[in-house]
């Protein structure tokens, strides 16, 4: 009988994004499996310096890179900082989104490709340099993605149209790199009460639907995602390949 088997020592990850909220909770569990962290992030250093401390607290080692994931030019120097520190990669999630949320007839060419490149245009780039990094026995590649990719979400326009996109290139991208014993696949979050919600004009009205909405009784945590990421690193689910896991606590089957 298979058992639960993910004992990631040895094993090095890259979270994009991967200093504060769900990013940092999926570097985490990452690192309490054994695995050395690189964690990327934009703005905000402090966090990332706070992140990098709870990735050593569980004895693995970890890195911090500066990088706009939405500049292409910015993949090939971070995948190499990893390969200089580590050596390997092994794990990649990408994670890090950004976005501007408007009704649609609001949005602007800028906010458009703002949007498209940093959610939708980072992970092929990262596959594209990450993947050589992978050793004869492969890895995994994980994108995080939202409900806004199958649903119409108001203010969502192009968040929610990016992260189709980014759903669509994983099955793409699970095709072509199964034969290199890469496993591609996403895991879609609920309303997740992270600082991007902070953003969102109607920010509570979402917070209480999705409290009332969903049949577990409660919001999704960035640990639930992180589990589901960790799943998706383990022998158990070596047979599943381009698909995206929902993880929102049954909110998206209610009628
Ligand atoms: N929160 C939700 O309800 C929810 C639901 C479904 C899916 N998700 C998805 O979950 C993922 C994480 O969301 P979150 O709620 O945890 O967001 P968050 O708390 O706002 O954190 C965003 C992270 O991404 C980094 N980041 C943003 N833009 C970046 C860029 N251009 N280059 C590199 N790093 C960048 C941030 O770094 P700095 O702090 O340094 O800028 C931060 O580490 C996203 O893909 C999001 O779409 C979230």
């Amino acid at each position: 009988m298979a058992s639960f088997n993910c004992n990631l020592k040895g094993k090095v990850a890259l979270v994009t994004g991967g200093s504060r909220g769900i990013g940092r909770a999926i570097a985490v569990r990452l690192a309490e499996a054994g695995a050395d962290v690189a964690i990327n992030y934009l703005r905000h250093r402090a966090a990332a310096e706070e992140t990098v401390k709870l990735i050593e607290a569980k004895g693995a080692r970890a890195l911090a890179i500066r990088a706009n994931v939405g500049e292409p030019d910015n993949i090939p120097r971070m995948i190499d900082e990893i390969k200089n520190q580590f050596g390997r990669l092994d794990i990649l999630v990408s994670n890090a989104a950004s976005g501007v949320l408007k009704p649609a007839m609001e949005l602007n060419e800028k906010h458009w490709h703002w949007t498209m490149d940093i959610n939708a245009g980072t992970l092929l780039p990262l596959s594209q340099h990450a993947v050589p990094l992978m050793g004869q026995d492969g890895g995994y590649i994980i994108a995080v993605s939202s409900l806004g990719s199958i649903r119409a979400i108001p203010n969502y326009a192009a968040v929610g149209a990016s992260k189709a996109a980014l759903e669509s290139l994983v099955r793409h991208l699970a095709l072509e790199l199964a034969p290199y014993k890469v496993s591609v696949n996403a895991v879609s979050a609920g309303v997740v009460d992270t600082d991007a919600l902070k953003h969102f004009p109607n920010r509570d009205e979402m917070l209480t639907a999705a409290r009332e909405k969903t049949p577990t009784g409660r919001l999704t945590t960035p640990d639930d995602v992180a589990d589901a990421v960790l799943f998706l690193c383990s022998s158990l689910a070596k047979q599943i390949q381009g698909q995206t896991i929902v993880v929102d606590g049954g909110y998206s089957i209610r009628g």
